[in-house]
């Protein structure tokens, strides 16, 4: 191999837990949700979505062309029925799903080959047990959806393995990169071509936090960062960790390398500051 600068010959997007339907992740600029009576109730975004959009909007006017797209599971809030309903700006599912396609629909503009759009299936949890949501809003956009996808890009040199959900099961303590180098090593591990064949990337959501390990110039695994800040359950339950908002872009280059670029931001705080008093004065909320 002669090292040269190479250049970037593929661009796919990589978006996982947008969580459409949550009061702490973007929705639209407003939405019309239909009552059971006919009347239409207009819901328009808070405070701290309105941030949220702005960082969405930033991404959507900053994407380059993209040869494909990746939506990693939890598209939509769902119900969130253990809460009974707290934390929704609206538990309408199909609300829901309009939102987040129109949330999409800007970002698929930008692919080169509409057709090259892949949806995974997310957590039974927000996919709403026999409805996936993710299901639906890939129909919508004419996408293809699947609980895991294998995606052969490069012309079939680089596969990419991508499933929402990275096992829980090395506890949280962990070092964060041990979850998904363990799945990198399991699907190495399958590697007949009736298994999973060779897998350059691998690809997992649902942590809502951003981990990427590159073991070579052809090889890496992502769990990528997400749309939702900290859940009203988080704050209940006293979690600590701040979710990390953003996209990730994967480049593979013409010299059959490849990377992962993250684009992360700081939007929303997990909690304002209480003011306090002195005399005639109070510190303002910051
Ligand atoms: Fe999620
Ligand atoms: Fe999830």
């Amino acid at each position: 191999m002669v090292f040269r600068e190479p250049s970037v010959a593929e661009y796919w997007l990589v978006l996982g837990d947008m969580h459409t339907g949550s009061e702490v992740a973007p929705m639209p600029d407003w939405v019309d949700v239909k009552l059971l009576s006919g009347e239409v109730r207009t819901i328009y975004p808070n405070d701290g979505q309105r941030a949220l959009n702005k960082v969405w909007k930033d991404m959507v006017e900053n994407l380059p062309p993209l040869t494909g797209v990746i939506v990693n599971g939890d598209c939509c809030d769902g119900n969130n029925r253990k809460s009974i309903g707290r934390g929704c700006w609206t538990t309408d599912l199909r609300c829901q799903v309009e939102a987040c396609a129109e949330m999409l629909k800007p970002v698929m503009a930008h692919l080169k080959h509409p057709s090259n759009a892949y949806f995974s299936q997310g957590s039974e949890y927000h996919v709403v047990d026999d409805r996936p949501l993710d299901q639906a809003v890939a129909d919508k956009l004419g996408a293809h959806y699947q609980a895991e996808h294998i995606i052969p890009m490069l012309g079939g040199d680089f596969r990419v393995q991508v499933h929402h959900y990275l096992s829980g099961g090395l506890g949280n303590w962990m070092y964060l990169p041990t979850a998904p180098a363990r799945d990198q090593m399991l699907l190495a591990l399958n590697s007949d071509p009736m298994e999973y064949g060779d897998i350059n990337w691998v690809i997992r959501s649902h942590k809502h936090h951003y981990t990427n390990v590159q073991f070579s110039a052809y090889s890496g695994v992502t769990v990528t960062p997400s749309w939702q800040g900290k859940t009203e359950f988080a704050v209940r339950k006293g979690l600590i960790s701040v979710p990390k908002i953003g996209y990730c872009l994967l480049k593979l280059y013409d010299d059959g390398t490849a990377q992962m670029r993250p684009y992360l931001t700081r939007a929303l705080r997990p909690c304002k500051e209480a003011p306090v008093a002195y005399g005639d004065t109070e510190i303002a909320e910051a």
